[in-house]
């Protein structure tokens, strides 16, 4: 069961460790995973499979006091931190329109004083469209185009969705939200919880937000026409230039009986929020360069502090992102 994992892994010369507890979580060969990825969103060869067209920019991370009182991760110490940044709309094709109400994505790594590293990719929407990896391989295989007709079967798709409703959800909120005015005017979530060791060695489970510290900003109907679909890095190369770029990393604190393990369900309306602390986006790279490129945004890769819930969503996606990363790399990493 653990060998196209570990096979995967060694394959690509990656150093990251997932450790037994995610190991144990894998029930879905990576492999098979990103072929089901290829097989219905399309391969393009060089990009990620996911969140293709995407840019670097390069920022710096305050930890508050109170992310200091919440967890011991180095992160926290109030001391600049630098940040790698990447953002990204959703989906396998690196041309994909701007001006859709579809997902964006911001990813980051932390690289922190004492070697260690934090990695994360966060998404335009509160909800994950799976719970369980076996639920996204059907729903990929339910979508994916049929060979006669090249495109996917309804009929398909409707059984899948009416056994599996859960998974129309972050649509749902995609398609109640005004199209982003910006990389930069924009919520991301986690979706996953992650627990938080304080001083005293009290665990807090929570899911984070960040949310922009201008507020967020969305288009109408016929401003998203206007635009066309290629307007997002030219907006943040601006916003950047003149210092307009923030967001306050945001914690939900969950109570007891919250659900921790499902990337489909929000914590309750209502729960105490707490900032972490500030993210400012400094610099954005040209189109196709940046400290970005080769990243492999890992979620399981946190700081001493932080650790992850039992989502089986999060440890499966380790796997399947060093598969894709060695895919792209073998091809000539593109953005
Ligand atoms: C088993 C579950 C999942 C699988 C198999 C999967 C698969 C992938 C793959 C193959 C990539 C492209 C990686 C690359 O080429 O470097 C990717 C990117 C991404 N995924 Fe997932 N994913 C999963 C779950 C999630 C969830 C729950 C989220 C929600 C936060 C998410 C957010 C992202 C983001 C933001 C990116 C773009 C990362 C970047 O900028 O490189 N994924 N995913």
């Amino acid at each position: 069961m653990n060998i196209p994992l570990l096979s995967a892994i060694t394959l690509i010369g990656t150093s990251f460790s997932v450790g037994a507890f995610a190991q144990s979580q894998i029930t879905v060969n990576p492999v098979s995973m990103v072929n089901q990825f290829e097989a219905t969103n399309g391969k393009f060869e060089g990009y990620r499979r996911s969140g293709a067209k995407g840019i670097c920019a390069n920022g710096e991370f305050t930890g508050s006091p109170e992310g200091r009182a919440l967890s011991v991760a180095s992160v926290f110490s109030g001391k600049p931190i630098p940040v790698v940044v990447r953002f990204s709309v959703g989906g396998a094709n690196p041309k994909a329109a701007d001006n859709t109400k579809s997902q964006r994505n911001m990813s980051l790594q932390f690289t922190l004083p004492n070697g260690e590293q934090w990695l994360m990719g966060n998404i335009s929407a509160p909800v994950f469209g799976s719970a369980t990896p076996q639920q996204l391989m059907a729903s990929l295989a339910a979508r994916q185009p049929d060979p006669a007709t090249k495109a996917p079967d309804p009929a398909k798709i409707k059984a899948f969705t009416d056994a599996n409703p859960e998974v129309l959800l972050q649509g749902k909120y995609l398609a109640s939200q005004p199209v982003p005015a910006s990389f930069g005017s924009v919520n991301y979530w986690g979706v996953h919880a992650f627990s938080f060791t304080n001083p005293s060695g009290v665990k807090q489970f929570g899911k984070w937000v960040f949310e922009p510290v201008n507020g967020t900003q969305g288009l109408s109907d016929e401003e998203a026409k206007e635009k066309g679909g290629n307007f997002l890095f030219d907006d943040l190369r601006q916003r950047v230039k003149s210092g307009k770029v923030a967001f306050n990393f945001n914690l939900e604190l969950a109570q007891p009986g919250d659900k921790l393990d499902d990337a489909t369900v929000p914590l309750p309306e209502g729960r105490k929020k707490i900032n972490l602390g500030v993210l400012k986006v400094t610099s954005v790279s040209d189109d196709d360069k940046g400290a970005c490129l080769t990243v492999n945004f890992n979620p399981m890769v946190m700081p001493k502090g932080v650790e992850p819930s039992n989502d089986p969503m999060l440890s499966a996606r380790a796997a399947p992102y060093a598969v894709a990363l060695g895919r792209r790399l073998s091809e000539g990493a593109k953005q």
